[in-house]
């Protein structure tokens, strides 16, 4: 199917079967590789990407259900790493490996997005499908309160 995607604010036709993954679009054909993919079955929160501001996890979401939506990638979050959950990020030197950061970004966005003052219980449950396996955790929840004004 030739499906036409609305990609960190730019518009994309491309030409796959409507359930292919929104992710290999993401990746293999759009280039867009900081969306990563770790189990592909819903389970670790790597390939975590926005759909109209919800987190969603682009592995199990087929092209055809993102058709018409606003899709953001940790690309389009901010165009110069410089939204608020980048910065406490940085700032709060979180990542380890790395590999499963942009995951965690684009949910903790999503989140302070709905929740802009999130509890300790609120983030555990919001963050609770993103895996780590370098175990960041809890310089993850600190980079949060930080991004919500609080650190
Ligand atoms: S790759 Fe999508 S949740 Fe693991
Ligand atoms: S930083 Fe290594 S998996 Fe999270």
């Amino acid at each position: 199917m030739a499906a036409r995607l609305l990609v960190n604010g730019k518009s994309h036709e491309v030409d796959v079967p409507a359930d292919t993954p929104l992710l290999w679009v993401i990746r293999d054909i759009l280039g867009l590789t900081g969306t990563k993919f770790g189990c592909g079955i819903a389970q670790c929160g790597a390939c975590t990407v926005h759909l109209d501001g919800e987190a969603v996890r682009s592995c199990s979401v087929p092209v055809a259900a993102a058709e018409g939506k606003k899709i953001t990638t940790i690309e389009g979050l901010s165009a110069d790493g410089s939204h608020p959950v980048q910065q406490a990020w940085m700032a709060g030197e979180v990542p380890q490996c790395g590999y499963c950061q942009s995951g965690q970004i684009m949910q903790a966005a999503a989140l302070l997005a709905r929740t802009p003052k999130p509890t300790d219980a609120e983030i555990e449950q919001a963050m609770a499908g993103n895996i780590c396996r370098c175990g960041t955790y809890n310089r993850i929840r600190a980079a949060i309160h930080a991004a919500a004004g609080e650190g």
